[in-house]
């Protein structure tokens, strides 16, 4: 069901749970005074209890409410990349917000949006936790449509178009005095170069004892219905579905669906979840992907989406 605006923000405000859009992907929106709407995006998205929440910020200066300290450089990154794709991991100040939303955990992950509707969202209801707004196990929504294939027609949907982004933001925590990534997205280990002056790597594994979360548990927890084929010794043939560029050619007994020109990364990551999703309503069963990209910048997420789907 499509809400407008203004009934998208007294939904979120009476406690009820809103799909948005931001510039990555559809967000499901609840207000952090309202418990109940916490406990209900963990039971509608199918999501373990211990996998936290992402609060969304209209402005910098809300994080102050939330962080217990905030790590070196973390202004120069907010002032770089924010609002933008980018999510940082702080550490919490205690009992700043129901632990449910932290997943239990003594940190908080931060984002601005950069997406008009959000952000006006934002604005008028105050920081939200905003997971994307797919079922655990599916891919995340870049559309309304895709948020509607989850949750039903009936689930209330401010409307964005189709996300710009189209893949996650890109997490990042600080550990052992430096910045780390957790999860790879818009934004490439690169980018951060000129405003860190170091291009930061993996998280490391954690010390014994502290408490492990898996950021990819609910993409591993796929439900298998297209099998991606990343293997090039495997000939496209004999598969008979082709994932692949718009200005390449491929044995004409495929049939190909398209993720836009091999030149145009951005292009590609901005269709990718949509040809995923394309191919699971066909039910093709099995699809040859075209993987013969250059390994840097945003085709790393790329490649790294498509294994962790294979
Ligand atoms: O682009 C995005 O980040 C989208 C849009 C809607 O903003 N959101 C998104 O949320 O991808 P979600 O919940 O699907 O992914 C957030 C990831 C999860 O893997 C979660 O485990 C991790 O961030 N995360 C959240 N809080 C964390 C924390 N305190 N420590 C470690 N990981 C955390
Ligand atoms: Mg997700």
């Amino acid at each position: 069901m499509r809400v407008t605006l203004k009934q998208a923000c007294a939904l979120v405000k009476q406690g009820k749970i809103v799909a948005i859009p931001t510039e990555t992907v559809y967000g499901l929106a609840a207000s952090l005074s309202h418990s109940e709407a916490i406990e209900e995006i963990y039971e509608r998205k199918g999501r373990p209890k211990n996998k936290p929440l992402t609060i969304h910020l209209a402005y910098r200066t809300q994080v102050e409410n939330y962080a217990a300290v905030i790590p070196k450089d973390f202004d120069r990154l907010a002032g770089a990349f924010w609002p933008g794709p980018l999510t940082l991991i702080l550490p919490a100040k205690k009992e700043c917000v129901a632990p449910i939303v932290r997943g239990g955990l003594d940190t908080i992950a931060f984002r601005i949006p950069d997406h008009p509707l959000a952000r006006q969202v934002l604005v008028d209801c105050g920081p939200l936790a905003v997971p994307s707004a797919n079922r655990s196990g599916k891919f995340s929504a870049t559309t309304a449509e895709h948020v509607e294939e989850d949750f039903g027609k009936n689930f209330p949907v401010l409307d964005g178009g189709a996300c710009a982004k189209g893949v996650e933001s890109t997490i990042l925590t600080y550990c052992r005095k430096r910045w780390h990534i957790l999860r790879l997205g818009v934004l490439s280990p690169e980018a951060f170069a000129p405003v860190l002056g170091y291009i930061p790597k993996a998280m490391p594994p954690p010390d014994k004892d502290a408490e492990i979360i898996d950021s990819k548990q609910e993409e591993k927890d796929r439900v298998p219905l297209t099998t991606l084929i990343l293997d090039e010794e495997v000939l496209p043939q004999s598969i008979g579905v082709v994932v692949g560029f718009s200005d390449r050619t491929y044995p004409p007994s495929c049939r190909v669906f398209s993720l836009g020109v091999s030149t145009d990364p951005a292009g590609v990551a901005k269709h990718l979840y949509e040809v995923l999703h394309r191919l699971d309503l066909e039910r093709v069963g099995k699809a040859w992907i075209d993987t013969d990209f250059p390994q840097g910048g945003l085709w790393m997420t790329v490649l790294e989406r498509l294994r962790t789907w294979a």
